[in-house]
């Protein structure tokens, strides 16, 4: 079976990473792909505009692709799947309406509101001169989050009045983000810690994977700018078994059935950020598909045959499927260019990689170009570098004495990861 990719991250080499282990896939064309995806076994990229979804098509048709994947949530909110589907094309990923989950905070909110899905109280204002006042009047600072994607900066958590009205006003007055902030949501700042629950979707039923965390922050200790991710780990701790029930009844299903019950059944992945807080765990926001680098944490625990479970999606027969996960830990250390996430170099010889391999390391790429041996950066986060261990202590050990193989000139990485 051929199948399609969409994507160049390192979620995404972990995706066709997992999907080469079937059996029944004999190729994988990875749009556009990266350094790792390039030199995978019965991978190829393939440089088609990501966009230009007449080309995507065609290219499905003319080579024979049984199935199409996408990774990142741009193609989804902008409806590749909707496209692949009037073509009668077998596509994983959620449809424009569904995908509005992630592609618009304020459906999201309001989406959760009329299902009781439990999130973060909050208020949708278009005006500065209308938000302003009643976000000063809030006893507490709340968090402001513009409407639409922006490439993971939308989300402002003010630590003064001043920042507040600086946050809104860039959104409502400056247009920082276009439109995608034209609206805001206000919203009740919530506390204690996070955890990502990612579940397979097939319209009706969810299967959840291990939860997973991340660790957003540049530096260690959780200081420096927010980035997409310097690493991640699962499963963790913070959700133990009846936890993570109750996250499935109270958040994961409710939002399938309720999403089914308004006409856009969801297929795909559905990617929980949940906040553990004293009244239970609550919302703060979907993604319509794989975390990155949740990704490469998770898919290495998973023993179930990737393809079959996504075919199991598409089929709306995921009942018929239980999954099967490794009894490990599993930590990634994103490894990144000196300056992400502002302005970095590119082109910088990564040496090593073999190396790390050669201690049991999964290395994916996310920004690389070139071959394993003559791979070059060529992006903010280069490299995500894997392991498994007995315990998150254990694959800790294991994934830093892979990333220690590893150099590239300005590279950056946290020291800290799974290990707080
Ligand atoms: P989001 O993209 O909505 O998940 O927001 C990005 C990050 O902002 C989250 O991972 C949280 O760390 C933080 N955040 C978002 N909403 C809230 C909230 N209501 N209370 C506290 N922190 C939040
Ligand atoms: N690592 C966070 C995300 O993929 O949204």
């Amino acid at each position: 079976m051929n199948l399609l990719l969409i994507g160049s991250g390192g979620r995404e080499h972990a995706l066709a990473w997992k999907l080469s282990q079937s059996q029944r896939v004999d190729r994988i064309f990875v749009v556009p792909g990266n350094g790792g995806t390039a030199t995978m076994p019965k991978c190829e990229n393939v440089h088609i505009d990501v966009t230009d979804v007449a080309a995507l098509r065609h290219f499905a048709h003319t080579r024979d692709v049984a199935l199409t994947v996408v990774g990142p949530e741009a193609p989804l909110v902008a409806g590749l799947v909707d496209a692949f589907q009037e073509a009668q094309i077998p596509i994983f990923g959620p449809t424009q309406a569904a995908a509005q989950l992630e592609g618009s905070k304020v459906f999201s909110k309001r989406f959760m509101q009329r299902h009781h899905i439990p999130t973060a109280f909050a208020m949708t204002f278009d005006n500065f001169d209308e938000a302003w006042p009643y976000a000063d009047d809030l006893p507490h600072l709340p968090v402001i989050k513009a409407d639409g994607l922006a490439a993971g900066k939308g989300v402002v958590l003010p630590q003064s009045r001043m920042e507040l009205q600086d946050a809104l006003r860039e959104m409502l007055v400056a247009h920082r983000f276009g439109e995608a902030s034209t609206t805001v949501l206000i919203e009740e700042r919530l506390h204690g810690p996070e955890v990502s629950v990612l579940a397979f979707c097939d319209g009706k039923t969810v299967r959840i994977m291990p939860p997973a965390q991340d660790h957003k922050r540049l530096l260690d200790g959780d200081h420096g700018p927010n980035t997409g991710g310097m690493g991640a780990f699962a499963p963790s701790p913070l959700a133990p078994p009846e936890l993570l029930a109750e996250i499935e009844r109270t958040i994961l299903q409710p939002t399938l059935d309720g999403i089914a019950a308004e006409g856009s059944p969801y297929v795909g992945i559905l990617y929980a950020g949940i906040l553990l807080t004293d009244e239970g765990p609550m919302t703060l926001e979907f993604n319509c598909r794989f975390g990155d680098p949740e990704a490469q944490v998770i898919l290495p625990l998973l023993e179930t045959d990737l393809l079959d479970v996504i075919l199991a999606c598409v089929d709306g027969r995921l009942d018929e499927i239980e999954l099967s996960w490794r009894d490990e830990a599993a930590v990634t250390v994103v490894m990144a260019s000196g300056g992400y996430p502002d302005v970095y170099e590119t082109g910088k010889p990564i040496h090593g990689i073999s190396a790390a391999e050669d201690v049991g390391c999964i290395v994916f790429h996310a920004g690389t170009a070139g071959s394993n041996s003559h791979a070059v950066t060529s992006g903010g986060r280069v490299l995500a570098v894997t392991a498994l261990g007995g315990s998150l202590t254990e694959a800790a050990e294991h994934a830093y004495t892979g990333v220690e193989k590893i150099q590239f000139e300005g590279a950056v990485y946290r020291r800290d990861i799974a290990r707080r």
